[in-house]
């Protein structure tokens, strides 16, 4: 009797420690044992994360809130997850802390926070919290302070439960995939393109800080581009240029955090970078626009806008020119300047305040301060639809009139049902006849469900389309795919990418090395 009731009590103690749902699974676990895995400072200044022996990570070095410790996971919208972690600090006698969201949809980031708690000194407290995930293309968990920017703090066991038999336990097992086939044993695409041109793929930050996976990267692929580690919001310090602002409302202030990872990795091993992106009307912030680089203030006028513009690409090229010389070989100069629906330049900050003329004085800049034979791209999508490749054309012209444009890249975020191979290779021939370098920057291809029937569409289309760019060989620079991994992409709900979430090749992969091979 006494052994039941024992027995009983256990059983009850053990459920109130489990998450809401008793169907839930973990899917994901800290692995802070072996290192960081895969987590990093949010920061844009100081902060660092260090694993902490023997299961914590330790975060110092902090001048924010949200400069905190945070993950990408590539969750799954609209799955009821439970997350928790364990936090520690030594520094005051209480402080508050918070899971939080930071989401990304259409380059626009935006925040949540899920669950808070107090953590007296010296004590691991749990928060534990209920989250579904909206429509978003990027999800970064993170675990903030309330009121405590400077505070030194620990994590450990972090974990994300799901119910059970979601298709979500793919989605999380970064760091440690179950290649079926030994990678020594896999045809290394870049040898195959060797002489050709360079292929290649856009790696995000926390990929680059995994040696295991870039040593996988180096491999297979020739050149890289950070995903969204050099685009302006990244890039600019706002805070700083604020300051700078007071004196001169046309200094800006950049840094390179979020990017050095994959710079320093690629200059270290070998590959190329191509540079993405200075001049877009997305993920730009948009106090960049207004006096003083205040929100809440007018636009700029022309003038000042050229002269931050000028600077901002100046700062960019001068300090990659000189800190990684030969490694970014080519930039995107300016992306998706025309409309989808106009086909004339699309309504944004640079034509509201610069206005027509935003796009060849960016290139002038470029040209102006980018090192002697770095190749400048014009970038932008849907150019097999003719309208919109109409636009694009007439864009092109102009620069090339001008002079100050090298080449065009494609970015082909495809369909397997669109658009048509016929169509991709008309505007293929379309902008080649410019006389233009060509690259595929973007390239991936979605399915709307993992089935063997889709993935041999997918694979067709991938091998279609090297096997059209390798017809233009002499003038592709590169073909380029966006993300490594299907559960790691933009699209990660359209399996769009050569591999799988366990790094399996795909029939994709076998496609585009048959395509390469046979040539
Ligand atoms: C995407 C990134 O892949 C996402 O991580 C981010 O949240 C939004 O931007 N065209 C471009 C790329 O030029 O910069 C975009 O990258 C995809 C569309």
């Amino acid at each position: 009797m006494r052994k039941t009731l024992a027995l009983t009590l256990a059983l009850l103690l053990m459920a109130a420690a489990l998450p809401a749902r008793a169907a839930d699974a973990m899917i994901y676990q800290s692995g802070f044992a072996t290192g960081t895995d895969g987590w990093y400072a949010r920061s844009a200044g100081s902060a660092k994360v260090s694993q902490l022996p023997p299961n914590a990570l330790h975060i110092e070095g902090r001048t924010a809130d949200w400069h905190s410790p945070g993950r990408d996971f590539a969750l799954v919208r609209g799955t009821p997850y439970t997350l928790s972690v364990q936090v520690r600090q030594d520094e005051a006698d209480a402080a508050d802390f918070i899971i939080s969201v930071a989401h990304a949809a259409n380059g626009e980031e935006t925040y949540e926070n899920i669950v808070r708690g107090t953590a007296r000194r010296g004590e691991w407290v749990t928060l534990s919290g209920a989250y579904t995930p909206g429509a978003f293309d990027r999800y970064v968990l993170y675990v903030e302070t309330l009121g405590a920017p400077t505070l030194s703090y620990d994590i450990r066991f972090f974990r994300i439960y799901a119910p059970e038999g979601t298709a979500n336990m793919e989605n999380v097992k970064d760091e440690a995939p179950a290649v079926i086939l030994p990678v020594d044993e896999l045809p290394r695409l870049k040898a195959l393109c060797a002489e050709r041109f360079d292929i290649g793929l856009c790696v995000p930050q926390y990929l680059a800080r995994s040696a295991e996976t870039m040593a996988f990267i180096r491999d297979q692929f020739s050149i890289v581009t950070p995903e969204n580690e050099l685009k302006p919001d990244a890039v600019l310090d706002m805070a700083a240029s604020r300051q700078l602002a007071k004196e001169d409302d046309t200094a800006v202030a950049v840094h390179f955090d979020a990017a050095k990872p994959l710079l320093d990795y690629a200059q270290a091993n070998g590959l190329k970078v191509h540079g993405h992106v200075l001049v877009w009307h997305s993920q730009t912030p948009e106090a960049f626009f207004h006096e003083g680089y205040d929100p809440a203030k007018p636009l700029v006028g022309r003038e000042v806008m050229l002269a931050r513009m000028e600077h901002y690409i100046r700062e960019v090229l001068t300090y990659t020119g000189t800190q990684y010389p030969g490694v970014i070989v080519s930039w995107d100069v300016v992306n998706e300047a025309i409309d989808d629906g106009t086909h004339t330049l699309r309504d944004s900050n640079w034509l509201k305040t610069v206005g027509e003329d935003f796009v060849s004085r960016a290139f002038a800049f470029a040209r102006q301060y980018a090192p002697e034979g770095t190749l400048l791209y014009y970038n932008d999508y849907n150019t097999a639809i003719p309208g919109k490749q109409n636009g694009i054309v007439r864009l092109l012209e102009g620069l090339i009139a001008d002079g100050t444009v090298d080449g065009y890249g494609f970015q082909m975020h495809h369909e397997i049902t669109f658009p048509t191979m016929a169509a991709i290779t008309a505007s293929v021939s379309r902008v080649a006849a410019l006389g233009l370098r060509l690259r595929v920057s973007e390239l991936d291809i979605g399915v709307n469900a993992a089935t063997e029937a889709n993935y041999a569409s997918q694979a067709a289309m991938y091998g279609d389309i090297m096997r059209l760019m390798l017809q233009y060989a002499d003038r592709v620079d590169a073909v380029q795919v966006w993300g490594l991994c299907d559960s790691q992409s933009w699209r990660a709900a359209k399996f769009p990418l050569l591999f799988d979430a366990q790094r399996n090749p795909k029939p994709a992969f076998w496609a585009v090395a048959e395509a390469l091979q046979k040539q």
